[in-house]
This record gives structure tokens, C-alpha cells and sequence, in this order.
């Protein structure tokens, strides 16, 4: 078969960027074979030309001019891998603004300015394709854009962050701390210089943010959803959530509320007989419940260079595909969203459970559950330690909670930190039980 050219510019040649030139040489002849068209890496921006690469690249195909690259005439498909808000949104716009489509795996970008960028997409009939901006490797774009279109979305949760995942199961499986497992997921790769993002939570929103776009056909912006990270997790949290039958997961989690979106990222409880409790290390799973094809489960791995990769070239693939039979370009679903704004966080409602750092003596549970009774907050469960060592010491006293409002919570366990017999702040988590 005869197979016509299309030219794809690289911006960035990193840890993505890498990946996705090692797919395309390694996958030619079959993607030959299967397309009526085949995809040439033309030109590609790099910040430092002169830097040693993993992946031979042919001379002169580096530049450290990233403008040149989008508007190189020989480039009709541009696939940003930079990173960051600028000049990836520059470049991508101006990309798009010229008729070419954009593959991206920008997270930060689509949450921040994904409304900006998808109305230029659609006003220049120019593709504009995310897949690998939402857990790596995993197709959730492409699965809630196309394999769940004939349903309504009621809910989705998942484990959308790889460098938390793989903390929290590290502290659950071998005991250490949140700063010593961080330091060896740094040292192996796992966790970046700077994990911030990855650790408070943000990293999640963003891609919840996104999520609820696809699912919902509303922009939540990321800055407005509940977002709590990992680093209050302590390995006593995670023992005891076991000995209650739970693992500690950051979750994401958005329901379709009618007025509102809840969504909404934290350390959860969730039941070990769950899928998303088993969900080891740097992996991601979402949980996706469409109202006609009931509860859907994705796992894989959420970052790392191939499988990355492997969904900006299947973009690539897409794009190219509808670029070379001349097919509309960008969904409209993905331009026409209503702008919402999350359930406010007083109006959540979940268990919690509760550990508390109280003094050694009579009458502690009493007071604490009087507290819990006046805001109408039922006990589920309740895990008092033995005695302390020291006279006067301190114990922890672990409780469980049915179903309450989060705002009586709130109160409830202010009031409860304020007693004298109780002497570190409380640590409250969620519970969340999925059908
Ligand atoms: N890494 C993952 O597992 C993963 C997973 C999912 C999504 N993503 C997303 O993929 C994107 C890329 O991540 P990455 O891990 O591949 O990053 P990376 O390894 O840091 O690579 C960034 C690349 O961009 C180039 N670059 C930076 N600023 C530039 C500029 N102004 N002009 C031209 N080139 C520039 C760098 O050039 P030099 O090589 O010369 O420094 C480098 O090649 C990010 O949006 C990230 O969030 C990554």
C-alpha cells in the first residue's frame, strides 16, 4: 500500500519525548501495514541541543527554536512534551491556530487552560488529543470519549497519581516513614526532585479536573476541587486502617450531583476487598460507573516513558488517521462544557475514621463520644489501646464513624481536639465504600 507522509514535530526529547521517537522506529512497518499513511518525525526542540541523548537522532533534526518547529511547513502534527504552562501553551496555540493538530501530555496545561485551547482547536478545524495528560499508558480519554458515549457518567474514582501510590503501598508493605520512602522513591526514580505536586494532591486534581470535563461536560477547575496530599499518612494510620480491614489510598473521586460536581482528592479508607485497595506501587486504576454499562475498571501503569509513549502515538495514530480522510477534527462535547463548581466541602457526607492522642485516664472515650452525640455522629467502631508505659502517658484511641456531614465533623472534632485529656491535633480520614 502507498503511504502518504505526515509530518510530526516534536517539542521536548525527555523522558516522553524519547519514548515516542523509540515507538515510532521500533513500530514503522507495522503501523506501514496498517495505515494508509505513515508518520515522519521531521524536526524536534529540545532546550539544550548540545546534551547527550539516549536515542540517536539524526544531524540537524535538533533545534533549541521550538517556534521553528510548529512552523515548520513540513510539520502537520506537533506533539508537545515540554512540560509546563509556558512555552508549551504558546506553542501549542500557535500550532493549533495553523491548522495543525497537537498531541500533548501536558496535564497542567489541559487543566489550566484546556477551555482556551480546545476553542482554538475547534475554530481552526485542528485536532487537539490528551491521552497520555490522564494516567499515562491507561486510554481513559479515549475510553470516555468513545467506548462509555452511549452513557451517562454517574461516578468515577481512582488512584490517578503513580509516585503516591507507590509511597503509601511502601509504608504499608514495609513499615517506614513518609520521609524515608519518599527519599528512596526519589532515589529510584519514582518521585521527582521536587515532588510537590505529586505528594499535595495537585497532580491528582489536575487530572480529575480533566476527567470531569470527559465525563461530566464540565470544566471543574482543578484550584477548586478538594484537594488533601499524603504527608499527614502515618505507618500507625496504616496499621490500624488494616486492622479495621482498609488500606489508605489518595483518591480521586467525582460524582455527578446534578447542581454541582462533587469532586474531590484525599487520603481514603477504602475496604481491602476492593479492586483499588490490591493497586500496587506507581500503578493507576479508575474506576468508571456509567449508568448503562454499570461499573468499568482501567489499570495500568500511569507514567514512565513507553508506556507514556504508547498513548501519544496512539493520538498520533488517530490524528493523523481523520487528518488523511479529511474527518472533523476536535468533538464538539469537548468544546460545548458548562462551567461548574464543585459541592461545597460542608455538604460532603462519609464516614470517617479518627485517631486521637489522649491521656491515659477514666473517662476519655465518654467525653469524646458525648462530643460525636451532639452533632448527631454515630460510632462505628472503636480501637483502644493498653495501657501506657509511663503514668499519665499518652494512648491512641482509634474510632470509626457511620455516614455524617462533613461541616458536624469538622466541628465535632475541633471541640474534640480542644479537650484537655487530648494532646495532638486529631487525624481525621475518609472512608468511602464503592459498590
Ligand atoms: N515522565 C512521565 O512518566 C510522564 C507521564 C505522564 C505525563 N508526562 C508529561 O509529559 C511531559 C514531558 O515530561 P518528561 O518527563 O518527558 O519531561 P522531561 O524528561 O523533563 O523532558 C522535557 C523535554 O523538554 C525539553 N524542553 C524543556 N523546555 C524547553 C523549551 N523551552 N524549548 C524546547 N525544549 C524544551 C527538554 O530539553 P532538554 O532535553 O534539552 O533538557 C526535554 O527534552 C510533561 O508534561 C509531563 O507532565 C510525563
Amino acid at each position: 500500500m502507498s503511504s502518504k507522509s505526515i509530518g510530526v514535530g516534536l517539542l521536548g526529547l525527555g523522558v516522553v519525548g524519547s519514548g515516542v521517537v523509540q515507538i515510532l522506529r521500533d513500530r514503522a512497518q507495522v503501523l506501514e501495514r496498517h495505515y494508509d499513511f505513515q508518520l515522519d518525525v521531521r524536526r524536534i526542540a529540545v532546550r539544550n541541543v548540545g546534551k547527550s541523548r539516549s536515542i540517536d537522532i539524526p544531524a540537524g533534526m535538533l533545534t533549541d527554536d521550538a517556534s521553528s518547529v510548529v512552523q515548520d511547513p513540513d510539520v502537520q502534527i506537533v506533539v508537545e512534551v515540554i512540560g509546563g504552562l509556558e512555552p508549551a501553551r504558546t506553542l501549542s496555540l500557535a500550532a493549533l491556530e495553523a491548522g495543525k493538530d497537537v498531541v500533548t501530555a501536558n496535564k497542567a496545561l489541559i487543566a489550566e487552560h484546556g477551555g482556551e485551547l480546545f476553542r482554538t482547536a475547534h475554530e481552526n478545524n485542528a485536532g487537539l488529543a490528551f491521552e497520555a495528560s490522564v494516567c499515562g499508558g491507561i486510554p481513559i480519554v479515549r475510553s470516555l470519549t468513545q467506548g462509555l458515549s452511549a452513557n451517562g457518567i454517574d461516578s468515577l474514582y481512582g488512584i490517578l497519581n503513580g509516585t503516591t501510590n507507590y509511597i503509601l503501598t511502601r509504608m504499608s508493605d514495609e513499615g517506614g516513614t513518609y520521609e524515608e520512602i519518599l527519599q528512596t522513591a526519589q532515589e529510584l526514580g519514582f518521585a521527582e526532585a521536587d515532588p510537590t505536586m505529586d505528594v499535595d494532591g495537585t497532580d491528582a486534581a489536575q487530572k480529575l479536573s480533566i476527567l470531569c470535563r470527559l465525563a461530566f461536560g464540565t470544566d471543574v477547575p482543578y484550584s477548586q476541587i478538594l484537594t488533601e496530599g499524603i504527608d499527614k499518612i502515618t505507618s500507625l494510620d496504616i496499621g490500624y486502617a488494616r486492622e479495621l480491614g482498609y488500606a489508605i489510598k489518595l483518591l480521586g473521586i467525582a460524582r455527578d450531583a446534578g447542581a454541582h460536581i462533587e469532586a474531590r482528592v484525599h487520603p481514603t479508607l477504602v475496604s481491602t476487598d476492593t479492586l483499588l485497595a490490591n493497586i500496587k506501587d506507581e500503578f493507576n486504576a479508575v474506576e468508571v460507573v456509567g449508568d448503562t454499562a454499570g461499573p468499568q475498571v482501567y489499570y495500568g501503569r500511569g507514567a514512565g516513558s513507553l508506556p507514556t509513549a504508547s498513548a501519544i502515538v496512539s493520538d498520533l495514530i488517530e490524528q493523523a488517521d481523520r487528518r488523511s480522510s479529511g474527518r472533523q477534527q476536535l468533538s464538539r462535547s469537548l468544546v460545548d462544557v458548562r462551567t461548574g463548581t464543585p459541592t461545597p466541602k460542608d455538604r460532603i457526607r462519609t464516614s470517617y475514621y479518627c485517631r486521637f492522642t489522649v491521656q491515659d485516664c477514666p473517662g476519655v472515650l465518654a467525653e469524646i463520644a458525648h462530643i460525636f452525640s451532639e452533632y448527631t455522629i454515630s460510632i462505628a467502631t472503636v480501637i483502644q489501646q493498653g495501657r501506657s508505659e509511663v503514668e499519665g502517658g499518652t494512648v491512641p484511641l482509634i474510632m470509626t464513624t457511620h455516614e455524617a456531614g462533613e461541616a458536624d465533623m469538622q466541628r465535632a472534632v475541633d471541640l474534640i481536639g480542644e479537650l484537655p485529656t487530648v494532646k495532638e491535633t486529631p487525624q481525621v480520614l475518609r472512608i468511602e465504600s464503592f459498590t
